[in-house]
């Protein structure tokens, strides 16, 4: 800017708050955050459980309607408000839409502690697969070598240690000097990744057992789970329900297009899923395993499938670094979330709040982690710490802030969120109505049927 020039609307903000450099960046990032371990540890083994390709089309259906009108409201509150999830609620909807922000900051830091868990195991299985020491075997001694990592006292917690530091070293470099140059160069080699692994696959002898699997569905094995299974993935693998996307929106330019940004995000995390799928079906069924083997698939069935092919630990070490990149970027967006919400809402600095984030999840990643092993005694309901912690995200944290999304961007602040997305009326946006009587009809009633339903049946 020239000494003494009247700065513009855009400069101005630029000097108020750090921005996304490009709309690529922003895309980039949010993908970043909804790929993730969602899409590729956990969908391929729900679709295997769920009936194949009927959880597929539910689950599809479910992102086009309510989960890419979700990613709209929280970018448009987000963007409106250029603030932290707690400070964005409030500005938006009032003060007592605080509590929705909170929820969300809160949520933030629990998946993260177990999100870091399984985040180092990627990196425990790269580093093993490139020794070898989880290289061949049958899915028995894999299993137990799966077991033993994840069981062990301290390997899990410096693998633990060492995704956290990354993930922290990333967001104190900033939102575009650290986040954005990060996940432009991620991403786009996680696609790559994929797009190999899933050309290795297909091309498999037998692969096309997996393939029919993944195509043909089986109605008469869906039920209320599934349905619901479906959403509550949807919700989780588009990081929706927590404050994720409103967090980045806040640095999203005014005027950047959200609708079309969003849909490229939904986009591109469905696409993401399916190729997931089209990569881990075709070779399970080429080599004759269980595709309902559970969480077990990625980390046990899967090893044993590379070691019957050609090329096999090449393509098992590729496989566990995509892995590992698609948890890093979405873990990125997770401690983002607190760490704009302690450095605005209490002024501190950025090299302070991510410490302070990273050392509370630690602290709750150790239970998590331990919890696999030596404190598998200790249980609620059942359920250890890291079981726990999850479910209690996916079955309850998720949909309440789902439902807050939803009934604030209908009902209390539709006129500020259309007209984000409308960029006050300069883009055109034929399915506003539609998105409307989806956040204030469609997305609460069926969350709270996902909410509910598990007491009711
Ligand atoms: N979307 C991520 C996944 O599918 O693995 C998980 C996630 C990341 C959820 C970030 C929420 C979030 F804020």
């Amino acid at each position: 800017m020239l000494i003494g020039a009247p700065a513009t609307d855009r400069e101005k903000n630029k000097m108020q708050r750090e921005q996304w450099g490009s709309r690529f960046g922003f895309i980039m990032a949010a993908a970043g955050s909804a790929v993730g371990l969602g899409n590729v540890w956990k969908f391929p083994y729900l679709v295997g459980e769920n009936g194949g390709s009927a959880f597929l089309i539910i689950y599809i259906a479910f992102m086009a309607t309510i989960g890419i009108g979700l990613m709209m409201a929280e970018i448009g509150i987000g963007r409106y408000s250029q603030m932290n999830p707690v400070g964005a609620f409030r500005k938006i909807a009032g003060r007592g839409w605080s509590w929705a922000g909170m929820l969300g900051v809160i949520t933030a830091i629990i998946i993260m502690s177990y999100y870091s868990v399984v985040g180092g195991w990627t990196i425990a299985y790269f580093i093993d697969t490139l020794s070898g020491a989880v290289v061949g075997g049958t899915p028995d001694e894999l299993g137990s070598k799966f077991g033993a990592l994840v069981g062990d006292t301290t390997r899990p917690i410096i693998y633990d240690v060492i995704f956290l530091g990354l993930t922290l070293a990333v967001v104190i470099a900033g939102v575009s000097s650290g986040i954005e140059k990060a996940v432009k160069v991620l991403m786009p080699l996680l696609f790559i990744m994929l797009i190999v692994l899933v050309a290795r696959s297909v091309t498999l002898e037998g692969a096309s057992a997996g393939i029919d699997f993944l195509l043909s569905p089986k109605w008469d094995e869906v039920g209320m789970g599934t349905i619901s299974a479906a959403l509550g993935q949807s919700f989780f693998s588009l990081s929706l329900g927590m404050g994720a996307l409103v967090t980045y929106g806040s640095y999203l330019n005014k005027n950047d297009n959200i609708r079309s940004s969003a849909s490229w995000v939904c986009f591109l995390d469905t696409a993401v899923a399916v190729l997931a799928g089209f990569l881990v079906m075709p070779a399970v069924f080429a080599f004759g395993f269980n595709p309902g083997a559970g969480p077990g698939l990625t980390f046990i069935t899967l090893p044993a499938v590379f070691s019957g092919m050609w090329g096999g630990q090449l393509f098992q070490a590729f496989f566990f670094f995509m892995l590992f990149v698609a948890a890093i970027t979405s873990s990125i967006s997770l401690v983002a979330i607190p760490v704009s919400y302690l450095s605005e809402q209490f002024h501190m600095s950025r090299v302070k709040a991510t410490l302070l984030v990273g050392a509370i999840v630690f602290v709750v990643s150790i239970p998590c982690s331990l919890s696999l092993g030596i404190w598998s005694d200790y249980t609620l309901f059942g359920y250890g710490v890291l079981d726990l912690l999850s479910n209690t995200v996916d079955w309850y944290l998720l949909p309440i802030g789902g439902i807050a999304v939803a009934v604030c961007a209908g009902w209390f602040a539709y006129d500020k969120i259309a007209a984000e997305l409308t960029n006050h009326g300069e883009l055109p946006f034929p399915l506003l109505g539609a998105w409307k009587f989806i956040m204030r009809i469609v997305a609460p009633i069926a969350i709270t049927w996902v909410l509910v339903g598990p007491f009711l049946t």
